[in-house]
């Protein structure tokens, strides 16, 4: 929902406004991915793609290939995701399900933030109606969509006061110009919706501390149009970062970031000084750890906080800055990797409009009824032509339909049949009608099995409650 106190924001290369709040729609997603510098996902990084990986709808991600690393090395990695408590369920949030299930089945832990707080700032919800909602709309559809609560944890933001805290130290890390030019916050904005980004980096970043799984790659699949927050999340952890590792003339340099906070640790004292034994002893450490990964050739200067690594390459540049992390956390800072995360193109609204949770005929709700499904269904704009004879003749078009969406995101999941409609459509072989009534039997008897599922997975829903979201904080209950 677009908030009237803001006005948008521009991006760093001042090209299109991506607004997480706004209810935008973006077509041309190849520009977008090379606008906001994200990467492709090709098969040489998706060795085994889920449907939706295939089928281009996620179209690209940030470091992603660090969670995929992991995953090969048998090494832990989580998948996070933040759902908003207001309004109904709907298929454009199922495909965030879709995705967590595919990362869960790679061996990811799962962990979702209820973003209560941040739909009290941005939507006027309270937290008890949100507490209610979020378990009886999302997370026992959730469940029903076959998480497996064993190695889930929902949790709500205003019950897990580590994502408040690291809010606000991460706070430090930014100011009003910047996150004014990256939301379009200004004069009138609200301070809880100023709040709600830093809110958001604490959900994001809180899983790799300890109490919480540890230091692990961490991705989070979204919506494009949510990159504004990855990007300053990412941000704000590498500014915390106590060691920066980057491309060197030759190799890669490890250089220490000198900070306020970690001055003393650093070996800079007080007055400005060098804490030379200090220093020393850091240098060490970072030079040890270097060498537990192989790199014999370091050239060390203790008095700048610098190691060259002439033989490192860029992929060393990860493990390498991992290690560093641990080294950070020894060494008493939090350590924060930044999140990999991943893009979906969005789906039309079944009406050509977004889907919406407040316009029940853009999108098929998990608890709808059949009959009003498969009426929404039958009542949708398509990519067919006006009249019967002008589609015989110049075929539809896949590309532009709703209806087509519904099969490539949802229900059609042989590739083979897809391909096949398609082809009759273009073709013109294909009409509407008979296009809709397949799509109508598909979408029904989906919803029925998902209502079963719903029935038999409704006992399930405790057990993906983290222990802190069984009950309300103290002083709200
Ligand atoms: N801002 C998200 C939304 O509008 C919800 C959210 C909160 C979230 N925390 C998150 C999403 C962390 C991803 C990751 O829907
Ligand atoms: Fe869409 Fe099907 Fe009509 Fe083609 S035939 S335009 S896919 S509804």
């Amino acid at each position: 929902m677009a908030d009237a106190t803001r006005t948008p924001g521009t991006t760093p290369s001042g090209g299109a406004v991506l607004d997480p709040w706004a209810s935008s729609q973006f077509s041309d997603y190849g520009r977008l991915r090379d606008q906001f510098g994200l990467e492709a996902v090709g098969p040489e990084l998706l060795p085994d793609p889920g449907m939706l990986q295939r089928r281009g709808i996620i179209f690209a991600h940030r470091d992603l290939d660090v969670v995929m690393d992991a995953h090969r090395r048998g090494a832990p990695f989580g998948v996070l995701t933040g759902l908003m408590p207001s309004g109904r369920m709907h298929l454009g949030h199922k495909m965030v399900v879709d995705q967590i299930n595919w990362f869960q089945g790679l061996g990811a832990d799962v962990t979702i933030a209820v973003a209560d707080l941040e739909a009290l700032a941005t939507r006027n919800v309270d937290l008890r109606t949100g507490r209610e909602l979020a378990t009886r709309e999302y997370i026992h559809n959730y469940a029903a969509l076959g998480l497996d609560p064993t190695s889930t944890n929902v949790y709500f933001q205003s019950g897990r006061p580590i994502v408040q805290s690291l809010g606000f130290m991460l706070g430090k890390r930014t100011n009003l110009s910047e996150m004014g030019a990256l939301y379009g916050f200004d004069g009138p904005t609200n301070l809880a919706h100023v709040q709600a980004p830093l809110v958001q980096a604490g959900d994001i970043l809180h899983p790799q501390l300890e109490p919480w799984g540890g230091l692990r790659p961490i991705v989070v699949p979204v919506g494009v149009d949510q990159d504004p927050h990855l990007r300053f999340t990412r941000g704000l952890a590498a500014k915390s970062n106590w060691f920066n590792v980057k491309a060197a003339a030759q190799g890669l340099q490890v250089a220490l970031s000198v900070q306020q906070e970690n001055g003393a640790a650093l070996g800079r004292r007080d007055d400005g000084g060098l804490d030379k034994g200090r220093r020393q002893s850091v240098m060490d450490r970072i030079r040890q750890r270097l060498q537990g990964l192989g790199f014999a050739d370091l050239n060390v200067n203790p008095k700048h906080g610098t190691v060259q690594i002439p033989s490192a390459t860029a992929k060393d540049r990860h493990p390498i800055r991992q290690s560093l992390l641990a080294l950070e956390r020894d060494l008493g800072g939090l350590g924060l990797l930044q999140p990999s995360s991943t893009y979906h193109r969005f789906a039309t609204g079944l009406t050509g409009d977004k889907m919406s949770s407040s316009q029940p005929d853009t999108s098929v709700f998990m608890t709808d009824e059949r009959p009003a499904a498969e009426r929404k269904v039958g009542k949708a704009v398509t990519g067919g032509k006006s009249t019967v004879e002008e589609q015989q003749r110049d075929g539809g078009e896949p590309d532009q339909c709703p209806v087509f969406e519904l099969y490539t995101y949802h229900f059609q999941p042989d590739d083979a049949q897809l391909e096949d409609i398609h082809r009759r459509c273009s073709s013109g072989s294909l009409l509407c009608g008979t296009c809709k009534g397949l799509a109508k039997q598909l979408v029904g008897e989906w919803l029925d099995h998902h209502q079963e599922r719903r029935d038999e997975t409704a006992h399930l829903v405790d057990e993906f409650l983290a222990p802190d979201a069984r009950e309300l904080p103290i002083g709200l209950a």
